[in-house]
């Protein structure tokens, strides 16, 4: 069996200068740019497209002319000003998104899953669709790496204990990691916030301003561990459903 090379990146920062070439990647982004992603999937969306920028959001809906896509997104947790949605899960309902394009641009989440770039393949994680990813990471037997968003460039609570319940998963496997203290640290941290996971998004920085902001149906939704048993990739500028049956 070869043991495999397993990194966590808690913040983007962390990644620079590291290659995540030849390995799978999971991006997170808890609150919560990749549970909304996995919600519109599920839902029935044709791809969501990440955008850094506002701009960019706009010049893409431009190219786009054979459907309205919905354009969605934050600054400051909020809808930005003209877009059609923000970036709450709970708005990314089967009637608004079922057979249309998301176009998406939000503060940290897109941004990340843009600078996955070489990555062998990228998988969008939240806590809703985590065994299903885990399954499927362990099964492309790739070195993995996993890519958190964190909160404006620092470590967010939320993404650390999602890639703690991730490495829960991988170690717990019969696959070999090669598991440094960063890992096994954060392993420990998913394990202890698992039962808890509202009251931990609201131990955090970002979950407690979304909480102050009126979104703490949210919250309650993104805790969902486990609820949604679908992967989804992004690849070619676009984020598709896998189409690996998971489990
Ligand atoms: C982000 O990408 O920064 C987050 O998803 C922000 C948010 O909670 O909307």
């Amino acid at each position: 069996l070869r043991t495999r090379k397993l990194q966590v990146f808690e913040k983007p920062a962390d990644a620079v200068g590291h290659s995540l070439q030849h390995s799978s990647a999971a991006i997170i982004d808890v609150l919560r740019a990749t549970s909304t992603i996995i919600t519109a999937l599920k839902n029935g969306c044709r791809g969501v497209i990440p955008a850094a920028e506002i701009e960019e959001a706009l010049a893409i809906r431009q190219r786009i002319n054979d459907h309205v896509p919905v354009l969605s997104g934050e600054r400051q947790g909020r809808k930005i000003p003209g877009f059609e949605l923000g970036n709450s899960p709970l708005e990314f309902s089967r009637d608004v998104v079922y057979n249309r394009l998301v176009i998406m641009t939000t503060t940290n989440g897109t941004r990340t899953l843009l600078a996955a770039g070489a990555a062998e393949k990228k998988y969008v994680l939240s806590l809703l669709n985590l065994k299903a990813t885990a399954a499927a990471m362990l099964r492309d037997e790739q070195d993995i790496s996993i890519l958190c968003a964190g909160t404006d460039g620092g470590n967010s609570l939320e993404d650390s204990v999602c890639a703690g319940l991730l490495i829960a998963e991988l170690l717990d496997s019969s696959e070999q990691f090669d598991a440094n203290d960063q890992v096994l640290a954060l392993r420990k941290l998913g394990l202890s916030h698992k039962n808890n996971l509202v009251n931990m998004f609201t131990a955090g920085a970002h979950g407690r301003y979304l909480q102050e902001i009126g979104f703490a149906a949210d919250l309650d939704y993104c805790a969902g561990l486990n609820k949604i048993p679908l992967c989804a990739l992004f690849e070619n500028d676009v984020i598709l459903l896998s189409k690996f049956d998971p489990v």
